[in-house]
Order: C-alpha cells, then sequence, then structure tokens
C-alpha cells in the first residue's frame, strides 16, 4: 500500500426532505449573498427551486438566480456567471443540481475570488489557483460525484477542448443529498449516472500492482452495491431505498475514498471528455462506448490481469479455470451490463461514425497533442489512443 493523504471535508446532509436545510446550511458556511446555479429547468419544473429558495429566505439570506448550465457545461456560461456574482458581490455560490451546474459552481467561485485572472487561466494552471468563494450543492442526479469531489470540467467551446481541474478549492463546503430529488430522472440519465459512478470507481482500481486490501473491498461492495441497485432506479425510479443507495455509491466513487493506497488511473475518461467536447455527447455514455475496448487493450499486461480477474470474481461472481478467462469474462458481463442499461459500447451506438482521420484528431486531443501518456497500465500516447478508438468503432 503505497502513502496517501485522505481529506474529505464536504459536510453530506443526506436524505427526505434535506434541501429544506439549504438555508441553514449556507448560514453555517458564512453565505449571506447567495448566486443559485441551476440547470435547463427541471429543478425549476419540480418545484425544488422554489424550496431552496424559501429556505434562504427564512434565514435572511438574499439571493439572485443563474439558470440556463447545459450538460458539459461552457467555459463562457461560467464567465458570464462570475460577472453576475461579481456585480451582486455574492459570498457562496449555490449549485442546484448534477455535476453541470455543480462545475459551473465551482467555476464561478474561482473566477469571483480572482477578477484580475482569465478563467481559463486558472483551469489550465497557468494561473495558481489559491482561493476561492465557498461552494455548496443540492444534488439531483447520482451520477458525476462532483459533490464531494476535488475536481470540475468545463469544455472551453472556442478551442474545442474538454478539461478538468483538481484542487482542494473543488471541494463543496456542504452537500445535501436527497434522493427522492432523483426521481424525477429520464432512464438515460439514470444509466449514464450509474455508468459514471461505476466508472471512477474502475478508474482507481484497474491500478498495476496494487495491494490495497481495504480499499479493494470498498470498491468491489461500492461496484455490486451501484449494480444492483442501478437496475431497480432504472424500473423504478421513486424506489427510494435504492436511489438512496446509488446516490450515496455515487459521492462515495469520487471524493477519493476507493484510492486510497493506490491513487488513480482515468485513462477512459480523457477518452471521454475528447468525445464529448467534439460531438457534445452525454459523459457517461462516452465512457461506456469505450470501456469495452479499453479494457480488451489493457487487461493482459502482467501486473494488472490478476485485478481484472479480481474483479470478474468479487464483482459478478466468475469463476473460471485460469485468470486469462476470469479477466475476459468480467470484462464481457460488465460490456453486457452497461448494453442492459441502454448505455452505448461502441461509438456507434454513441451515435456518431468518425472517419479514420477524425479518430486521429480525437486520439491528439485525448492525449494533449501526443505529449501525455494516459493511464498507468501500458502508457497511452496518441497511437494507442488511435487504436482503442477503431476497436470502439
Ligand atoms: O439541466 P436540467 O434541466 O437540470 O437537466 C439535467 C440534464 O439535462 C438532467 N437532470 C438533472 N437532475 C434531474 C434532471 N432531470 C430530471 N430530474 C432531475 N432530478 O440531467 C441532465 C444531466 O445533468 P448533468 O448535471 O449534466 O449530469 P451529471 O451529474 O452526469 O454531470 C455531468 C457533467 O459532470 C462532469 C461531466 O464531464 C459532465 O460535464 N463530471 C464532473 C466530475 C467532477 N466535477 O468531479 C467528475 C465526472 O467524471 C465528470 O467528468
Ligand atoms: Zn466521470
Amino acid at each position: 500500500m503505497n502513502n496517501f493523504v485522505q481529506y474529505t471535508p464536504t459536510e453530506v446532509v443526506f436524505g427526505r426532505g434535506t434541501e429544506k436545510q439549504a438555508g441553514a446550511e449556507v448560514k453555517k458556511w458564512g453565505g449571506t449573498k447567495v448566486l443559485i446555479v441551476f440547470g435547463g429547468g427541471s429543478a425549476r419544473r419540480s418545484g425544488l427551486l422554489d424550496r431552496v429558495e424559501e429556505s434562504l429566505a427564512q434565514e435572511g439570506i438574499s439571493y439572485q438566480e443563474f439558470g440556463g448550465v447545459k450538460p458539459n457545461p461552457r467555459l463562457a456560461f461560467a464567465e458570464e456567471g462570475v460577472h453576475k456574482a461579481l456585480a451582486m458581490g455574492a459570498d457562496l455560490i449555490l449549485a442546484v443540481g448534477g455535476g453541470s451546474a455543480i462545475d459551473t459552481a465551482k467555476a464561478i467561485a474561482h473566477g469571483t475570488a480572482n477578477p484580475e485572472h482569465a478563467l481559463w487561466d486558472i483551469w489550465t494552471g497557468k494561473v495558481p489557483l489559491t482561493k476561492s468563494l465557498s461552494v455548496g450543492a443540492v444534488l439531483t442526479i447520482p451520477a458525476a460525484g462532483s459533490e464531494m469531489s476535488d475536481s470540475a470540467v468545463l469544455t472551453n467551446e472556442a478551442i474545442g477542448k474538454k478539461a478538468g481541474i483538481n484542487t482542494p478549492f473543488n471541494r463543496c463546503k456542504f452537500a445535501i443529498m436527497n434522493p427522492e430529488l432523483a426521481s424525477t430522472l429520464p432512464p438515460y440519465q439514470i444509466a449514464c449516472g450509474v455508468t459514471d459512478i461505476m466508472m471512477h470507481t474502475m478508474e482507481r482500481y484497474f491500478i498495476p500492482d496494487s495491494h490495497c486490501e481495504m480499499t479493494d473491498e470498498i470498491a468491489e461492495g461500492l461496484l455490486r452495491t451501484v449494480i444492483r441497485n442501478g437496475k431497480k432506479v432504472l424500473e423504478n425510479p421513486a424506489d427510494y431505498d435504492a436511489m438512496a443507495e446509488v446516490m450515496w455509491c455515487g459521492s462515495l466513487s469520487h471524493n477519493n475514498l476507493t484510492e486510497c493506497g493506490r491513487g488513480k488511473d482515468f485513462s477512459v475518461h480523457k477518452l471521454g471528455h475528447a468525445l464529448s467536447a467534439r460531438y457534445d455527447v452525454a459523459h457517461g455514455a462516452s465512457l461506456a462506448a469505450v470501456w469495452g475496448s479499453w479494457a480488451k487493450y489493457q487487461y493482459e499486461e502482467e501486473e494488472v490481469i490478476w485485478r481484472f480477474a479480481r474483479f470478474a470474481q468479487k464483482v459478478w461472481n466468475v469463476e473460471e479455470s485460469t485468470q486469462h478467462k476470469m479477466a475476459v469474462e468480467g470484462i464481457e458481463k460488465t460490456v453486457v451490463f452497461f448494453e442492459s442499461l441502454g448505455m452505448p459500447v461502441n461509438l456507434r451506438g454513441l451515435g456518431i461514425e468518425p472517419s479514420d482521420e477524425d479518430l486521429r484528431a480525437l486520439a491528439l486531443d485525448a492525449t494533449m497533442k501526443d505529449t501525455v501518456k494516459l493511464s498507468r497500465i501500458r502508457g497511452l500516447g496518441a497511437q494507442e489512443v488511435y487504436e482503442i478508438y477503431q476497436m470502439a468503432k
């Protein structure tokens, strides 16, 4: 087990009706003027926004709305939010929604606290981030895990790039999680969410020479739980207990708990982000479309095949005569599960038909023009990533 630091400072307020505590939470974390960031309308239609605003008003907290965040949230929209937050003198940014609203809120917080710098310069590390505003979240979809993560992802539409920033300033002060709020989700978004939660766990699981028994058991338990309950919520999004399990899995999958002692990989995410940047496809779907190909490309490496075999046994109850057969069977079962959720398992299923030239361009996007090697298993440069995209075609 490698040395590690585990620090997960977000206060979680979990359960039925907890959105009514939004005002009290904002007050507790020092907010007096709040910018409420939300998406395309689901939070308003469900009445959630009204309840959150009522709760803020009860605590005497002033607020303004900033709605219209789109999935795969855009840099330019976050910049607009920064102007609004500065104009109103916001001291806390409250996201009401999913990963896209929360990531936009994080970006607005960073931009508002550093108005002298371009947001993209902060995002790309050109300007080190040393301060930000407080961010809170009222979560409406179990998926991205942004409510507890140290990460945020934006698309710079001007240059066609989707990129994340990891910093302790991305940690929400509090996350309000009421599984009831997710009961209005359409099946496709539920499936994308379940896929993303699995992926956050698996991107921390298939790590070479990784001996962390406790962390493995947590990850495997998480995967079994989200698979079992993911099927249930797809059939019935109003199944409170199942949605609660999925929602809790979503947060634990991405708050770094499942990387303790070994770190992470996140190469599949890089492949997915390149697809989302060019084709604006849903994040979870972009991952499902390439994971099977990525796994088949990687699993035979000596330092990792035993992990694929262990995964097959612990997550899918596979019993086979050889490590190799087990690994293959585990990959197959995972791909079949994604299909059963209605997720694409190749690029055609994602609704795109990129040419060879397009695949080369995607591979360059994913590898920062072939300047970085993705993955801790086999270093994946542009050529290897191109080959994986080819397999996924
Ligand atoms: O915009 P509204 O109208 O709210 O509709 C949203 C959106 O269309 C809808 N939705 C959300 N809650 C709903 C609902 N519809 C009905 N009822 C509800 N209760 O769902 C759609 C997707 O929302 P979005 O916020 O985009 O989903 P998700 O949470 O999957 O976030 C995806 C984004 O997060 C990034 C992804 O790359 C993507 O941009 N990620 C962020 C991470 C992080 N910050 O740690 C990590 C992830 O790996 C991921 O990269
Ligand atoms: Zn993800």
